[in-house]
């Protein structure tokens, strides 16, 4: 009763949010878009209206995946890029499945201790604020090798609506418009010249941006070199140089995405594939599902308090083996087999008693301040071939390192941050770090990207992810299990309340005001710390769920401009 309420309260503030499409049934649960053949979801309607337009002209959702990424670095500079790098997980109509690394990583001249000072402190914004802050990016890469192995429409077809959009602009939505106004000041800070964002941005105002209309006609004509070695590549590295970065010619020259094989695993009756290292995404939900799986969580009931307690328990001890063993697979050996076995996850959750919290403290320690932060964007694609994608991409902070390339029209990233630039102390989602993730030149930093694709008795069921920071895995988890174990929609799913623990700061964050009393005082009770006030979104959840009869379900979160759109 009391999920029903919640739920009504959700579709209340959904009613006021215009894209997303919620639908009442006649069983009464609330559907996202259903549609019968294929389906985009992001972050932005643009980006998933002309991602459908690529599946109805016959391409296929490699073709949608380039251009929505492609349309979301034109509407969505707060996450979406070119200058910065993601993830794919893919599973073909096959059966077939993989991932692609377009990941950041470490210019050429980057050093181990590049963030601290002469006494070994870390020096304050220096890996998070402008030039210093940036990974080579691997957005541009990564989209054309997807197009290259997988892609059936010419490259035009792709990049010219992506032009258009950039030339006659888009509309500024309410949220995007405080979002621009809320950094106007990290905007000053970064750049010498104003930039176009440092305006008065209205609601309903449109924002065209001619210099990456630019860049991408000459990304059309030369392809990615035009990035990595073309006149771009030039006045890129110029920018970057002239405000202070060691980014050079030879690091955009030696940028390659990777195909890497996806980290898969069963729950129960389900066949998860994630994303494997340098995320750290795959094996987190791994552990945490496989931890939590002699756990009747239905019969516990949703975010009752003992599903909310074994669920912590299972995030605390996988976030601290995160934040141990994980790294860039391609510079330490990762123990991937003994992480995600079940006689290892037996034993990691042997101390966990329902009597009472198991402290942080006694399986690890550190001390750590936490920033807030909900930056990243996933986007979910079916096509009506029946192949799957799921994708996160992400600049890593909202508009990356804040440094905008006006002559390009586009930020870079500052995804040098989720590397730990000093062992034992925390990044800007407050997540501790170790050696095994420690700088080295040309590695890539650590990431939570946990773009995920669900089979169910062999079938596609699910393209699910989020973006959050240290946040995805738990709120792509939470999302797989409110359909799975709890019956929900897909949008059902998307929008119930979520909760995270990440080890350390040793406190549940709760998304405010919609978690039950009695059950955060039961919880305090137990020795938890609840912390209602970090968290004002926890993920914004974008999936994909098959239907029994075949159909699609959009889930599009109502947390931001989600939308699903399909046919
Ligand atoms: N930059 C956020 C992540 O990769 O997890």
């Amino acid at each position: 009763m009391k999920y029903f309420l919640k739920v009504l309260l959700l579709l209340f503030l959904l009613s006021s949010c215009g894209e997303t499409h919620v639908k009442t049934f006649k069983n009464e649960q609330y559907r996202g878009l259903i549609t019968e053949k294929a389906m985009v979801v992001s972050a932005r309607i643009e980006a998933s209206k002309i991602g459908t337009e690529i599946l109805k002209k016959g391409g296929n959702a490699f073709d949608a995946m380039v251009a929505t990424e492609f349309a979301l670095a034109v509407t969505y500079p707060y996450a979406g890029n070119l200058g910065g790098g993601g993830f794919m997980v893919y599973r073909l109509v096959n059966g077939d499945i993989g991932s692609l690394d377009y990941r950041e990583k470490a210019p050429l001249a980057a050093t181990k201790n590049m963030y601290l000072d002469m006494q070994g402190n870390i020096i304050p914004n220096k890996s998070t604020i402008g030039a210093m802050s940036i990974g080579i990016p691997g957005t541009v890469a990564g989209m054309f090798e997807v197009h290259k192995k997988f892609g059936i429409l010419p490259m035009q077809d792709i990049i010219n609506p992506i032009i258009e959009l950039a030339t006659t602009g888009f509309i500024v939505t309410e949220k995007q418009a405080k979002r621009i106004a809320e950094y106007q000041k990290a905007f000053r800070q970064a750049n010498k010249d104003s930039i176009v964002f440092e305006k008065n941005w209205k609601k309903d105002d449109t924002l065209k941006n001619i210099p990456l209309a630019k860049t991408f006609k000459r990304l059309l004509v030369n392809g990615e070199d035009e990035f990595y070695k073309g006149e771009t590549a030039n006045v890129l590295v110029k920018f970057l140089q002239d405000n202070g970065s060691i980014i050079t010619e030879e690091d955009l020259l030696k940028y390659k995405p990777i195909w890497r094989a996806p980290i898969t695993f069963n729950y129960k009756g389900l066949k998860i594939i994630s994303m494997s290292p340098p995320s750290s995404g795959g094996i987190c939900l791994a552990q945490i599902l496989k931890m939590i799986e002699p756990y009747d969580l239905n019969d516990f009931g949703h975010n009752s308090i003992k599903m909310i307690q074994v669920i912590t328990e299972a995030e605390r001890r996988a976030y601290a083996d995160r934040n141990y063993f994980l790294g860039d697979p391609d510079f330490i050996e990762i123990p991937v087999k003994k992480l995600i076995s079940s006689s290892y996850l037996k034993d990691r959750m042997k101390d966990f008693s329902f009597l009472k919290a198991t402290p942080s403290s006694t399986i690890s320690q550190g001390n750590i301040e936490i920033a807030e932060s909900d930056e990243t964007t996933h986007y979910s694609i079916i096509d009506s071939y029946g192949n799957a994608i799921s994708a996160t991409t992400t600049l890593n902070g909202a508009y990356g390192s804040k440094l905008y390339c006006s002559e390009l029209g586009f930020f870079l990233n500052n995804e040098m941050d989720d590397f730990s630039s000093k062992a034992g102390s925390a990044n800007m989602f407050g997540l501790i770090g170790s050696e095994a993730n420690s700088i080295a030149p040309e590695k890539r930093m650590l990431s939570s990207m946990t773009p995920t694709i669900i089979e169910k008795d062999g079938k596609l069921f699910m393209s699910v992810g989020t973006p959050g920071g240290s946040t995805i895995i738990t709120s792509v988890l939470q999302t797989i299990l409110n359909v799975y174990e709890f019956n929900m929609t897909m949008q059902e799913a998307v929008n119930a309340p979520r909760f995270h623990h990440q080890w350390l700061p040793d406190e549940i964050r709760i998304e405010p005001h919609v978690f039950d009393l009695g059950t955060i005082k039961k919880l305090k009770d137990l020795g938890y710390f609840i912390n209602e006030k970090h968290a004002p979104v926890i993920g914004k959840v974008d999936g994909i769920l098959v239907l029994e009869n075949g159909y699609l379900e959009g889930g599009a979160d109502y947390r931001g401009d989600d939308s699903a759109v399909g046919f």
